[in-house]
């Protein structure tokens, strides 16, 4: 039974270099999101993809003697391999370069000039090349761009303007009357902070160079990169054309998942847009913070980035997302570390998950054949543990669908520390020696590895490859019932059941090799 659509999109990036671990953070973190909602019954759309046109792109294919889509073409290749190497399922991947695209952004365009939207102006002011943004005098910092800290450029041109200033008070209306809209709430009021004083009307074309989508009436300027790169989500989902049922079926979507630094395109531009066109907004626009490095924030253009196919390749997809995703609070900002990485993988997914069923998958193979028999709980520390395993679904599903992903995944954690606690608390190595315990043996370790399924189930969105290693060592690689989310109620692993031992989940790494 469905619970109904979820679509949920991340930024389209710029393919100016190959993509680092921030960038990464954010999509395996949309895949996450995808999973989860897919795994709770939902119907769910996940969409990425790449943002291609603009100066940037034109100019650094050029430093390499490229024409821009030759250049794009192996820039986006490479963010391909990389969510396969991350095992980001998305079910769509937009390029901005395609036609598909063009033709939304184009009538798009044209609709908003026929309607008034869009005026011819003279366009004199600053801008910044690396972030494809206009600022005024006053937003700058130090005279430099407040986003990247570069020089900007003085321009002037003749332009299309979009008329934002016209919707100011609707949108200061519409985020009032829907506080959920923009999240963090400390995001929130930033925006709000900026429309109320005093909202310019957006220069939206460009005459100065040529990568870009032609402004279908007047063909010598091309579309401002920011409005052709917005209107994917909806042009990835056939909006405006014969076959638009994936636009029909998944507008407006859950949640745009973007990094704090593109906040202000998704939260009044993009929002203005449709209003303008009288299409439905998003309903969230969610902004996590920045993985920062000692030395301040990783960027392509200040060339201090992390690769996370290396990371990949050294500690495995499962860890590097794991990580990823338990670090980083909601909202706030977050320091990557490789021993941080290690640590986190050691104590978390070693000594507690993957501890947890190799202790009791050892025991139970040593003490009873492997054999799961009918529990007879009976005392308090088996209550406990098991109200724990029950409230914790709703615990993660909670955290969930605030996009509280790493609150979610420390709930589990809980769990599974609870888990091998009650271990130290029961003894069963103890328990094994006296043969009048047998049955009391046996629910300490069927507790046990029925925590183990619900530990599993509630961490595949976050791990997708720990189900098919944990299931068959738990010997229910072939009862797909128990492997669901509707499957978290207590006891259902049945009688009979053989646990084996297996392959270390996740092995150690000895810190002092980093
Ligand atoms: O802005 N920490 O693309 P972009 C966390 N093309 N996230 C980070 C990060 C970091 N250090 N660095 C980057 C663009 N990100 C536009 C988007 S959407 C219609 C157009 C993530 O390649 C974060 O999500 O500069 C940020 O918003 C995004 O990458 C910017 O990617
Ligand atoms: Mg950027």
């Amino acid at each position: 039974m469905s619970k109904g659509t979820f679509y949920i999109t991340t930024p389209i990036y710029y393919p100016s270099d190959n993509l680092h671990i921030g960038h990464a953070y954010t999509t395996v973190a949309a895949d996450t999101m995808a999973r989860f909602k897919k795994l709770t019954g939902h119907d769910v759309y996940f969409l990425t993809g790449s943002d291609e046109h603009g100066q940037k792109i034109e100019r650094t294919a050029k430093e390499k003697g490229e024409t821009p889509i030759e250049y794009v073409d192996k820039i986006v290749a490479g963010f391909q391999n990389l969510w396969d190497n991350l095992d980001v399922k998305y079910d769509d991947f937009i390029r901005t370069t395609e036609d598909r695209h063009k033709v939304v952004v184009q009538k798009f365009f044209q609709q908003l000039h026929e309607q008034g939207d869009i005026y011819k102006s003279a366009y004199k002011g600053l801008y910044c090349t690396p972030c494809e943004t206009f600022f005024t005098e006053y937003q700058l910092a130090e005279g430099k761009c407040p986003d990247c800290g570069r020089e900007v450029e003085e321009i002037e041109e003749e332009s299309y303007f979009f008329k934002m200033s016209k919707y100011a008070d609707r949108w200061l209306k519409f985020v009032e009357d829907n506080p959920s809209f923009i999240q963090p709430e400390t995001r929130r009021n930033e925006m709000i902070s900026f429309v109320k004083q005093g909202l310019e009307d957006l220069c939206v074309s460009r005459t100065t160079f040529d990568w870009g989508i032609k402004v279908p009436f007047d063909p010598k300027h091309v579309v401002y990169v920011w409005v052709d790169a917005l209107t994917n989500y909806i042009s990835a989902l056939g909006y405006d054309t014969d076959n638009d049922q994936l636009y029909q079926k998944y507008w407006p979507a859950n949640v745009h998942l973007v990094g704090k630094d593109i906040m202000r395109f998704h939260t009044i531009i993009w929002p203005i847009m449709l209003m303008a066109l009288k299409l439905p907004l998003p309903q969230k626009v969610v902004g996590h913070g920045w993985l920062l490095l000692a030395g301040g924030k990783m960027s392509k253009s200040k060339g201090n980035v992390v690769d996370p196919l290396v990371l990949v390749d050294k500690y495995g997809v499962d860890a590097v997302r794991y990580y990823l995703l338990r670090e980083l609070p909601f909202g706030s900002d977050g320091y990557y570390s490789e021993e941080a990485l290690a640590k986190r993988t050691n104590n978390d997914l070693a000594n507690d998950y993957g501890n947890l069923l190799s202790r009791s998958s050892s025991m139970l193979v040593k003490y009873q054949q492997g054999e799961l028999r009918k529990p007879t709980p009976e005392g308090d520390l088996d209550e406990e543990l098991i109200k724990l395993a029950v409230e914790t679904p709703k615990i993660v599903e909670q955290n969930m669908s605030n996009l509280q992903i790493s609150t979610a995944a420390e709930a589990i954690g809980k769990l599974v520390g609870r888990a091998n606690k009650y271990l130290e608390e029961t003894a069963p190595w103890s328990l094994a020696k006296d043969e009048s315990q047998a049955e009391r043996l046996n629910t300490v370790l069927y507790n046990v590895i029925e925590v183990m399924r619900f530990a599993t189930i509630m961490l595949s969105p976050f791990m997708p490859n720990i189900a098919e290693k944990v299931w068959p060592q738990m010997g229910i690689e072939d009862k797909p019932d128990l492997h669901t989310w509707e499957s978290l109620q207590w006891g259902q692993l049945p009688e009979g059941t053989v646990v084996k031992k297996g392959k270390v989940l996740f092995p150690r790494i000895d810190l002092s090799e980093i």
